[in-house]
């Protein structure tokens, strides 16, 4: 793992506290469940590729950089990593059709983002990297992706193998440890991430203490419609998402933000869900939004819930 910013950084973070937790999370790493990840990670040895384009598609890598053998071997590891959920991407000519179109979500960010060149960044969530190499176009000093998911920490960095972005980083931390960066990102991203916890109040507290003053976050979540200021509490899975706690209102969303602390608090975007971004696809062959809709009527969820929304909230830090 890159650790150079940790150093870099040692003053203003909660180094010894960071430490801690990367060296619990390695340990996970070496979960016999993570060993196929591993191995296809060194599969290919890794060189900086001349051919880098950051957009809609983020393409690494020319096919004339592998040799035919290496080719096949890249076909396996970009198997291994199955299900792609955020993408696409077209890494060495293979296309990844990803079950998410995340290029729709960056598309309806892009307009109201502060510029991010020389910035430090995080993105809470970040799955495979798709926004932080998104990011990454836009010149930030620094990008920390959070998530503790081990498959997502090693496509990631097969792909940073090749793109060898430095300023790029990725940290198996949780939501829940960004406080130990006290004062720190100039921009926050907390996307797809706030329903997934039993006290979304706390976090984004833990976010706010974690942001400098004037500094923007970007909140995108799950949603259900209607005007008043409620959420909705799933008896088990909402859309058979398991770990869905609150499932917020537009305006239940803004008022969780503002009472956290943030200002200038107000959304950009609001729309339902549709299976034009969330679909199953070759890499990703499992059930996806068209699934977890009730088939004879798709404004409810299997479960008779209102189907999802997604709401995008902005918000400053006085
Ligand atoms: C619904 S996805 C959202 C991914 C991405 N941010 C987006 O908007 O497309 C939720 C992500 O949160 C990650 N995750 C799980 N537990 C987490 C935690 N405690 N803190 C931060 N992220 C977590 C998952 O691994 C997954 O990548």
């Amino acid at each position: 793992m890159n650790t150079d910013y940790l150093k870099k950084y040692s003053k203003k973070i909660e180094h010894d506290a960071i430490q801690q937790v990367r060296f619990e999370r390695q340990q996970w790493l070496q979960r016999k469940s993570n060993h196929n990840y591993e191995k296809a990670l060194h599969a290919i040895p890794s060189f900086q590729t001349s051919h880098l384009a950051l957009e809609d598609i983020i393409s690494i890598g020319n096919p004339e950089e592998l040799s035919s053998e290496q080719q096949k071997t890249l076909q396996q590891v970009l198997e291994t990593y199955i299900p792609w959920r955020k993408g696409p991407f077209n890494v060495f000519g293979v296309s990844i059709d990803s079950e998410w179109q995340s290029h729709m979500k960056w598309d309806r960010v892009l307009p109201v983002l502060d510029s991010l060149e020389g910035k430090k960044v995080a993105d809470i969530g970040c799955n495979n990297g798709y926004y932080m190499f998104r990011m990454a176009a836009h010149n930030p000093e620094l990008v920390i992706g959070c998530d503790p998911t081990a498959r997502y920490y090693y496509s990631f960095h097969f792909l940073q193998r090749f793109a060898q972005l430095p300023c790029l980083h990725f940290e198996l931390l949780g939501i829940e440890h960004i406080h130990h960066y006290p004062s720190f990102f100039d921009t926050v991203f907390c996307m797809g991430i706030l329903y997934h916890h039993t006290d979304p109040i706390s976090m984004l507290r833990k976010i706010y203490t974690s942001m400098k003053p004037k500094g923007q976050l970007i909140v995108e979540s799950l949603g259900i419609p209607g005007e008043e200021s409620m959420a909705l509490f799933p008896k088990k899975r909402y859309a058979k998402v398991p770990g869905t706690w609150f499932v917020p209102t537009e305006s239940c969303l803004i008022n969780w933000i503002r009472r956290a602390g943030f200002r200038q608090v107000s959304s950009f975007f609001g729309k339902e869900l549709t299976t034009d971004e969330q679909r199953s696809t070759t890499w990703a062959p499992y059930e996806s939004l068209k699934d977890f809709l009730d088939p004879n009527d798709s404004s409810l969820t299997v479960e008779g819930y209102p189907a999802p929304w997604r709401f995008y909230i902005q918000a400053r830090k006085p």
